[in-house]
């Protein structure tokens, strides 16, 4: 038995034989509301639409792969933690990953049932993360108006930044995806916010206060002036992330050492590893995929 397939229900197992199938060299995949998975991933995704019971304060952080998941998931949790942690700032100790566990990859991968009380406390909203696209993520929602916050990343260099991290394209596809949460902005901006890498390493302290804006924790006067946003942005940096103990010995729940998270946080590495030929054939792709959507990425 595939390892990738020992956690799948005899209904998902139906569920299944129904939808386009295809396979990597890591194991079978399936094709499920517009998003490739594993089976076991497929099987966290059911029981996430079958048993998350939502809050209407939980926050989402969604993305595709190695698009700035984990800088996401750093400022979110500074933010929403800010007025309580100096010295024992969780941040410190912890690895943002272990800090908001994704759903559908982790939470509901392991149990149907998870326990998701050490992810909530009476003062700060529960976050979590997902790689899923917005309709298999609301599906789970089921009407709640949780706040969904999606980092969008050039499609080249997330490319290449998971050529170093695994080699493996999983989810996707991305322009897909990337739409999915593009048109939900669009249609709802006070609950899907769109926001891209790129912007937030060209504009940081504007990007950041837009963030807090939009999850209602806006940055008031007195830290404006006293430098709160510098200093999230500077405990969250690439730099000081992965200076930290945790980050430079750490290991996920999978094993993956924490260190493979951070690597260069440049925009536009591509540029050192795709021939012309190649990047003309992925922007080819996407130009197509995005026409008439007024996207770009
Ligand atoms: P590179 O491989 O291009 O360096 P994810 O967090 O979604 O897995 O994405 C990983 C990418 O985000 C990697 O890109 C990584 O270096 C970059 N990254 C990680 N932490 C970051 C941070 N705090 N600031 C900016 N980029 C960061």
């Amino acid at each position: 038995m595939n390892l990738r397939e020992d956690k799948v229900s005899e209904e998902t197992k139906k569920l299944i034989s129904s939808l386009p199938t295809d396979k990597d060299f890591q194991g079978n995949l399936c094709k499920y509301q517009g998003s490739w998975y594993y089976y076991n991933t497929l099987q966290g995704v059911i029981n996430f639409h079958n048993n998350f019971q939502p809050q209407e304060t939980d926050i989402i952080l969604a993305s595709s792969p190695k698009s700035g998941t984990t800088w996401l998931k750093a400022l979110t949790v500074a933010l929403s933690e800010r007025s309580k942690h100096h010295d024992d700032h969780p941040l410190l100790s912890d690895n943002p990953h272990a800090l908001v566990p994704f759903l559908e990859n982790n939470l509901y991968l392991k149990s149907s049932t998870p326990d998701l009380t050490k992810y909530s406390s009476s003062s700060s909203p529960r976050l979590f993360a997902t790689h899923m696209p917005l309709l298999t993520v609301k599906e789970g929602l089921k009407g709640s108006p949780c706040k969904i916050v999606f980092m969008c990343r050039n499609a080249k260099d997330a490319l290449i930044s998971l050529w170093y991290f695994s080699g493996v394209s999983f989810y996707g596809p991305i322009w897909d995806q990337v739409l999915s949460y593009w048109r939900g902005s669009l249609e709802d901006p006070s609950r899907v916010l769109f926001m891209k890498y790129e912007e937030m390493k060209e504009e940081p302290y504007a990007q950041l206060k837009r963030l807090a804006e939009f999850l209602g924790c806006p940055f008031t006067e007195e830290e404006l002036e006293s430098g709160s946003v510098d200093m999230i942005l500077e405990l969250c940096s690439l730099r000081s992330l992965s200076d930290l103990e945790i980050n430079k010995s750490g290991k996920n729940v999978n094993g993956v050492d924490y260190k493979f998270y951070f690597r260069k946080g440049e925009v536009g590495d591509w540029k050192n590893h795709l021939t012309p030929e190649m990047e003309s054939r992925i922007d080819m792709i996407i130009e197509e995929k995005l026409r008439g959507s007024g996207l770009s990425f």
